[in-house]
């Protein structure tokens, strides 16, 4: 397995990014420049970047071990999707955490405001969810390190009562005799999770969603819960683009910072208002199967002018067994099925026409520099050429420079290619349910 030589990363790949900055606190001192959120754009801060909310109270990796993490958290979150694709159980509450604790942590968060008073909380936001949850206060197993719930000090909290439409759509839901209120477990891998279900008036950016429904965690077993709260942007039932479609009409964008920036300025932004009018966009396919992943139709893949030659069925959408690509916020390294990416690495490998090396979960690697042919991503109706930045990751040194995506591993027998972080960045990305649609306008948030 291709994890097996990843410790490697951290001799070769230190990054800028923590290592140079000093921020000393998280509240934008310290040279964090981080825009405040203002109508319905908020400001995304990256979970491990310079500014994050999270450095003091968690302790952060140094870059290449997050690297190094990321790449094995890829796998993990490979899996996860792969098995929502194929499974088509339905339920719309799905834990994405799995494995290491602190690098369960989606990589965007944003901040938010619960209850009245209003209690500031952190959000990590998750295109590839529906599951909403807060750790609320009394939790055991909870992580510190973001800030907890207190419903009980929140005047315009309500348990959601058992019986409820909401309560049908949870996992496993449960009735205390005697709250009479919607309970219910869910379990990942090595952690099971037991919430009870509320709702309260959140508050996100300028905007009010009055009586959003979420799980208000009470006690997590195992060691993989994010330390903040989770917003899940899938379409299913009871996630926040439901809830909240009379005021956003399930349409939301996106852009993510490089992963490389110090004044992060990527923004997630809800709603059709202020979205890009001139954008190129592809049709978003619906998996009955699996509602929440943001299925697109990637046709093929161009390397410099030459479009590769990638067997049709890697890349075919079918809902019955889950195949296709998919747009995700939670994953840094896009991963393709294994003849799509061979097919591409290995146009890649010969416009380059330099000896490779490899690194950890990087199969194309050049010590020195090297021209590096573009890569399109070609979808129905629309074409993606990717920035260098978007497809290559050097050293600090600069001395090494690795292509940026992956085979999924083998042996997983998957079927999702996964269009990832790394590969969106920099680009504003519209997710635009009503009309069936995603769009990529270059935006340079940084
Ligand atoms: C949920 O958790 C409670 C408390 O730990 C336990 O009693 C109950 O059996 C669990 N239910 C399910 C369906 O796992
Ligand atoms: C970040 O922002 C600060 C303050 O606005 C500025 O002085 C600094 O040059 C910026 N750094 C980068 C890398 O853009
Ligand atoms: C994907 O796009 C191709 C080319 O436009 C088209 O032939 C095919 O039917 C599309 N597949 C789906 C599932 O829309």
């Amino acid at each position: 397995m291709a994890t097996s030589s990843l410790p490697l990363l951290s001799l070769f790949l230190f990054f800028t990014l923590l290592h140079t900055t000093s921020c000393t606190t998280s509240t934008g001192s310290g040279g964090c420049a981080t825009s405040p959120d203002t109508g319905s754009t908020l400001s995304i801060i990256h979970a491990f970047g310079p500014c994050s909310p999270l450095r003091l109270a968690v302790p952060f990796p140094s870059w290449a071990d997050f690297l190094t993490d990321q790449t094995e958290r890829d796998t993990t979150r490979l899996l996860f999707l792969n098995s929502l694709a194929s499974t088509g159980t339905g339920k719309s509450f799905v834990p994405v955490a799995s494995g290491k604790q602190l690098l369960q942590i989606p990589n965007y968060i944003v901040r938010g405001r619960l209850g009245t008073p209003a209690q500031n909380l952190l959000l990590a936001f998750d295109t590839s969810n529906d599951a909403a949850w807060i750790p609320c206060n009394g939790c055991t197993g909870c992580p510190g390190g973001s800030p907890w719930f207190n419903p009980a000090t929140s005047t315009s909290y309500h348990p959601v009562p058992c019986g409820s439409y909401q309560c049908n759509q949870v996992p496993n839901p449960t009735c205390y005799p005697r709250a009479k209120s919607c309970s219910f477990n869910f379990s990942y891998t090595a952690s099971s999770f037991e919430a009870g279900l509320g709702q309260d008036s959140l508050s996100l950016a300028s905007d009010t969603v009055s009586s959003y429904t979420f799980g208000c965690l009470q006690k997590v077993a195992g060691n993989s819960i994010p330390p903040q709260g989770l917003l899940g942007l899938g379409r299913g039932p009871l996630s926040f683009l439901t809830q909240t479609k009379a005021i956003y009409g399930s349409t939301f964008s996106y852009c993510l910072p490089s992963f490389k920036s110090l004044n992060f300025s990527g923004t997630l932004r809800l709603g059709t208002s202020g979205q890009p009018k001139r954008i190129k966009t592809t049709p978003l396919l619906m998996n009955p199967h699996r509602s929440s992943l943001y299925y697109v139709n990637m046709t093929g893949i161009k390397v410099g002018r030459r479009t590769v030659a990638i067997p049709p069925s890697s890349l075919a959408f079918d809902p019955a067994t889950g195949a296709g690509t998919v747009i995700d916020s939670g994953t840094m390294f896009t991963q393709l099925v294994r003849p799509a990416y061979e097919a591409m690495r290995d146009e890649f490998r010969r416009q380059v026409k330099a000896p490779v090396t490899s690194l950890g979960g990087f199969d194309t690697c050049y010590n020195g520099p090297v021209t590096i042919p573009a890569i399109t991503l070609l979808f129905d109706g629309m074409q993606v050429t990717l920035p260098e930045d978007n497809v290559i990751i050097h050293s600090t040194y600069g001395t090494l420079s690795c292509l940026a995506m992956a085979a999924a591993p083998e042996g997983m027998n998957a079927v999702l290619n996964v269009i990832a972080n790394m590969q969106q960045q920099n680009h504003r990305i519209l997710f635009d349910v009503p009309n069936s649609r995603v769009g990529f306008a270059r935006e340079l948030c940084t």
